[in-house]
């Protein structure tokens, strides 16, 4: 039983770690960088209709819209207000980003 009990807990905390190793940076980039003060802290309660949910899109296409904006190529909408947000991120941390967003449900 006692040992059971260790099995379950000493994989919870595995799988947590693993979790987080593979998201820490994206997630933190998510906070640092004040996306959630337009797109939400869950990435799909935008503040605006015209702000658009992020949770669960394809990484790909995170990515690449992430460097669009960045780059100034992609200047539709409402993206001149995101742009300056974006102006410094590194193409890593684009990557980190559109890889957790991706992966939120
Ligand atoms: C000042 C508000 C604001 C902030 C802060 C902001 N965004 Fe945005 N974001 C927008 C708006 C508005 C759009 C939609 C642009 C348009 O109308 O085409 C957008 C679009 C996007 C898109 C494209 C989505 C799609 O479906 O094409 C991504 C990805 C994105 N934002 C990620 C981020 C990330 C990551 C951060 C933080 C580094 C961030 N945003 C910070 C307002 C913001």
């Amino acid at each position: 039983m006692k040992i059971k009990t260790f099995a379950i807990v000493a994989f919870a905390a595995l799988s947590m770690g693993l979790a987080s190793a593979a998201s820490a940076d994206g997630a933190a980039l998510y906070t640092s960088k004040a996306c959630a003060s337009c797109h939400g802290a869950d990435a799909k309660t935008s503040i605006l209709p015209v702000y658009p949910k992020l949770a669960g899109q394809n990484a790909e296409y995170l990515l690449e819209q992430l460097k669009d904006i960045r780059d100034g190529k992609r200047t539709n909408g409402q993206a001149a207000v995101m742009k300056p947000i974006v102006a410094s991120l590194t193409d890593d941390e684009a990557k980190e980003l559109a890889d957790y967003l991706a992966g939120l449900k």
